[in-house]
């Protein structure tokens, strides 16, 4: 399964959801969960999540791996950039760029990357991978990482400016990439509290909502450093984050069934927001309706793994150097 995550702009937490949603992915079945930190504007997981305590070892990470991908890439060897969060090694981080000037050296290598990824679906155990791809329109977008994944998520505040902003992305994406089955799922995330409901804006954009999660006060001060707090996977935030996942788990999980069977899958039911406040500029619906069901053929399907290298040693950052982290 391969998942990407997008903003138009604004930062409404694209990096913050794509770690939430990397710490609450569904551990089915031994599967491993890598977040792959795309943005051609840089990384920040790792700072964010260790503040600062906690660098990335040296020859890993995304430039590393494209260095070496300039020479072709299979699925297993992009595992050797990345990191492991959690002791138990569940939970894998390919740590981004530090420096966006580094974005050069991906140009001629997201493809290779891009087919690494999708490759670790076939994986023995699977891993599943949710992909920060950073803004869209940004300079040297990873163009296979918004073409190629099983579904592509656009994040978003439920603001006007956010949905104004979102809308001619989503247009434009539909225009530029084939509609599922050959093209991604698309999908709206939300991110806090805004005017207007989720069906509205789902309405207006011609995507499903997949899901939201509140402002986090917490969240807001600290940063990714809150995962390692007891009280996070009971938090508003933490419930919110694992419904959220679940939620693209099952929408991957539909596509995945669809391609075994070949019917169409139900579109993911939106979850409703508080009505819209008085005096607030209404939201037209789409002019676009939602593309036809989806199925992809690169999806890493039960029974359909390949023989690859076992994975190989990813160093531990987790709870050797961070008190209090809990796999
Ligand atoms: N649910 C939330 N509650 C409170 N603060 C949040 C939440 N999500 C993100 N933030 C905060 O908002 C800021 C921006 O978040 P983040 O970096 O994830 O956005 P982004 O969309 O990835 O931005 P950019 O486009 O610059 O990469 C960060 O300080 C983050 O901690
Ligand atoms: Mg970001």
């Amino acid at each position: 399964m391969l998942l990407s995550l997008v903003s138009a702009k604004h930062a409404p937490g694209t990096t913050t959801v794509a770690a939430l949603l990397m710490w609450a992915w569904p551990q089915v079945a031994a599967r491993q969960t890598l977040l792959v930190e795309a943005d051609p504007a840089g990384g920040d997981v790792l700072l964010d999540m260790y503040e600062g305590a906690v660098r990335e070892p040296e020859g890993r990470g995304l430039l590393a791996a494209a260095v070496d991908a300039r020479y072709g890439m299979r699925a297993g060897q992009i595992l050797r950039y990345a990191m492991r969060l959690d002791s138990d090694g569940h939970r894998l981080l390919l740590a981004g760029l530090a420096d966006p000037a580094q974005v050069a050296a991906l140009r001629d290598t997201w493809s290779e990357i891009a087919s690494a990824l999708t490759g670790l679906g076939g994986f023995d155990p699977p891993v599943d991978v949710i992909v920060d791809c950073g803004r869209l329109g940004s300079f040297a977008p990873p163009v296979p990482l918004l073409a190629e994944p099983d579904a592509l998520a656009i994040v978003l505040r439920p603001t006007l400016r956010d949905v104004a902003a979102a809308a001619p992305r989503l247009a434009a994406l539909r225009e530029s990439l084939p509609p599922p089955p050959a093209g991604p799922d698309l999908a709206a995330v939300l991110v806090g509290e805004g005017p207007y409901p989720v069906g509205r804006i789902a309405d207006f954009l011609g995507v499903p909502v997949v899901g939201s999660l509140p402002h986090d006060r917490h969240l807001a001060d600290r940063g990714l450093g809150i995962l390692a707090e007891r009280s996070y996977p009971r938090s508003a935030l933490g419930r919110a984050a694992a419904s959220l996942a679940r939620g693209l788990h099952e929408l991957l999980l539909d596509r995945s069934r669809a391609l075994v069977t070949s019917q169409a899958s139900e579109p993911t039911r939106a979850r409703y927001l508080p009505a819209p406040m008085a005096g607030v500029p209404e939201l037209p619906a789409a002019q676009q309706p939602v593309g036809s069901p989806p199925v992809s053929p690169r999806l890493g399907l039960p029974g359909v793994t390949c023989a690859l290298p076992q994975v190989p040693f990813i160093p531990d950052v987790s709870t050797a150097h961070i008190p209090g982290v809990r796999g």
